[in-house]
């Protein structure tokens, strides 16, 4: 697949629980308006109405254990139909696209973290999504325990967590350690950004990495 040179830039937000991805999106969308640029903010899973519909499945907390590889076809699922009712209709038609987590978060919970080899993972999405891909990845790295302390002082302890949230220190640990990997492996879209300072500071740094990638789409 050539991407069509009008094709508006593709950025995505990733990394785990606490790590202020939803925050940092919607900054990044706010300074993307100063500088005249307009953008679809989304999310994964989730970001058009059947997609979302899947979301509600996935995050109920009631629900029996299901192994990683089932969660991943149904993250797939969700990412098949935000892709195309969503995302490249926006791309196409001029609007950047953010999306707080896409296709990294399924290498990262159900490859690195779930067991689903990461071969089987990329036959997937290829299969889905051809080589469609984020042309810029934000992964926002954060020590697991100071991200479940962050997203604790969300919630009530055990009340309103839900079902991704609620796995132990060693899970959230693997999944670190899948983002990493991810963000080393692919020098060329990856961008890993210390998500420990103050919001503005890590906001200011993600900007510096728009500028720098980016400005020449932004005219
Ligand atoms: P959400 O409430 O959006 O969490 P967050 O604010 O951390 O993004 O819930 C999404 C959960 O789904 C989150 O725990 C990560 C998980 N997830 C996967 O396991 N695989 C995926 O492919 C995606 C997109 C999300």
């Amino acid at each position: 697949m050539v991407t069509p040179a009008s094709r508006a830039p593709f950025i995505t937000l990733e990394g785990g629980e606490g790590a202020g991805k939803t925050t940092q999106a919607r900054l990044l969308a706010d300074r993307l308006a100063s500088a005249g640029v307009s953008c679809l903010v989304t999310r994964e899973p989730g970001g058009a109405p059947f997609a979302e519909a899947i979301r509600a499945l996935l995050l109920r907390a009631d629900l029996p254990p299901r192994g990683a590889m089932t969660e991943a076809l149904l993250f797939l699922a969700a990412r098949s139909d935000h892709v195309t009712e969503m995302i490249l209709p926006a791309l196409d038609a001029g609007k950047w696209v953010i999306s707080d987590r896409f296709a990294d978060s399924t290498f990262a919970y159900q490859g690195a973290a779930g067991g689903v080899p990461h071969a089987t993972l990329v036959e997937l999405h290829r299969l889905v999504l051809g080589d469609f891909r984020p042309d810029l990845t934000i992964i926002l790295d954060l020590p697991p325990e100071v991200g479940l302390a962050r997203i604790g002082s969300r919630h009530e302890i055990g009340q309103g967590a839900d079902h991704f949230e609620n796995r132990d220190l060693a899970y959230h640990e693997a999944l670190r350690q899948g983002f990493l990997a991810i963000a080393a492996e692919n020098p060329g879209r990856c961008v890993l950004i210390d998500a420990r300072p103050s919001p503005a500071e890590v906001a200011a740094r993600i900007w510096a990495v728009v500028e720098a990638r980016l400005s020449g789409k932004m005219a």
